[in-house]
């Protein structure tokens, strides 16, 4: 492809000219960034920082994973350090985020730097790929920001640029490959980590997927949809298949002190060894909500409401029940007080499900009921 087949007024070196020179002035300042000023007094991102930022920002916004990096930075400062975390502590400190495998492969990715590579990243793309939880898009973000390889890095934010740059009608996800070779085309060997931050910024910031303000845009120029006044009709996406619907209980036992009965999913599949208030099976029956014949023991369970929550490929929904009750801990579950429940290893479903059956349970300052004494 070249700048013509793209219908573009400008050449490509004309747009990424134009981008950097954009990001040199309105780059977003993020914990896990060294800006252009730094870059050329001479200072290298860390890897470690920019592969643990990449994989915290998979499927997760900006503004939700800063906290995160922060804490996980300031708590596990370099791979080794993570490498020698036990995974407990990482899963706790993930809590939240979503996605858990990518808390599990962290620890065992940290490992693999630590003890097969020195502790130094491999710095090229197949030396990434070959790491687990790091796919294509990590593996060009961080050879890119990282070590400066001229890597196409193509996350949701660029394919929205990119598909309005060069009015690319095909649908997604078939266009993936065409507005790899945009991307790569337009690349400036010089700057490829700058780049594609820039390319991400401009999609966070200005090139926005409702109402974007392409007056402002440093590359309207070369723009075929804007040009055209089609920017909003941009990606062009193949119509999203309906989640199927789960449903299933969870059961919030609370005891004369306040502490909340817990238990460990298994390893394997979703939320992989992460905490939950005891649940039924999740079925796909839709004949009303589950109830209490799947309880882990009798007690007085009382309805507290329902819990929806939407995973990748299907929704779930649970009725929460709640009971007071002082018996003893089945087998390989705890009771855990109240003061330990907002470090628990907690999936944002089952807070929700903790929150509604006892509100401010979980440490969610909104939802906070009074304590006795403030009472
Ligand atoms: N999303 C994914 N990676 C990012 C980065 N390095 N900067 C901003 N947004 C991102």
């Amino acid at each position: 492809m070249n700048a013509r087949t793209i219908r573009t007024k400008d050449d490509g070196p004309a747009i990424a000219a134009a981008l950097l020179d954009w990001y040199d002035r309105h780059h977003r300042r993020l914990p896990w960034r060294i800006g252009p000023a730094e870059a050329r007094a001479g200072a290298r991102p860390d890897p470690y920082r920019v592969w643990l930022s990449e994989i915290m920002l998979q499927q997760t916004t900006v503004q939700a994973v800063k906290p995160y990096f922060e804490t996980f930075t300031r708590r596990w400062p370099t791979v080794a350090a993570l490498a020698a975390a036990p995974a407990e502590d990482i899963l706790k400190a993930w809590a939240g985020l979503g996605y858990y495998s990518r808390a599990r492969n962290l620890k065992t990715c940290a490992e693999m730097v630590a003890e097969r590579h020195g502790g130094r990243f491999p710095d090229d793309l197949d030396g990434l790929k070959a790491l687990p939880g790091i796919g294509d898009y990590t593996a060009a973000a961080i050879a890119a920001i990282a070590f400066s390889r001229p890597a196409a890095v193509v996350d949701g934010n660029v394919e929205r640029v990119m598909t309005r740059l060069a009015a690319i009608a095909t649908p997604l996800p078939a266009a993936k490959p065409q507005i790899k070779a945009l991307v790569q085309e337009l690349l400036p060997p010089d700057r490829p980590g700058d780049f594609a931050q820039a390319t991400m910024d401009l999609g966070a910031t200005i090139c926005t997927p409702k109402r974007p303000a392409c007056p402002l845009c440093p590359i309207n120029d070369g723009c075929a949809a804007f040009r055209a006044g089609t920017q909003e009709q941009f990606p062009v996406k193949a119509p999203k298949a309906e989640k199927p619907v789960r449903q299933g209980a969870a059961f919030v036992a609370e005891n004369s002190r306040g502490a909340v009965l817990l238990r460990r999913r298994p390893d394997k599949g979703l939320l992989g060894g992460m905490s939950e208030p005891p649940t039924s099976a999740w079925t796909a029956r839709v004949d009303g909500a589950a109830g209490t014949g799947a309880a882990p023991f009798s007690a007085d369970w009382r309805p507290a409401g329902t819990v929806t929550h939407v995973f990748t490929h299907f929704e779930l929904r649970l009725s929460v029940y709640h009971a007071r009750t002082d018996r003893a801990a089945p087998a390989g579950a705890w009771w855990s007080a109240r003061a330990e429940l907002p470090g628990e290893a907690l999936p944002t479903v089952m807070k929700k499900a903790i929150e509604t059956a006892i509100p401010g349970a979980t440490g969610k300052p909104a939802a906070r009921r009074p304590t006795r004494s403030e009472a």
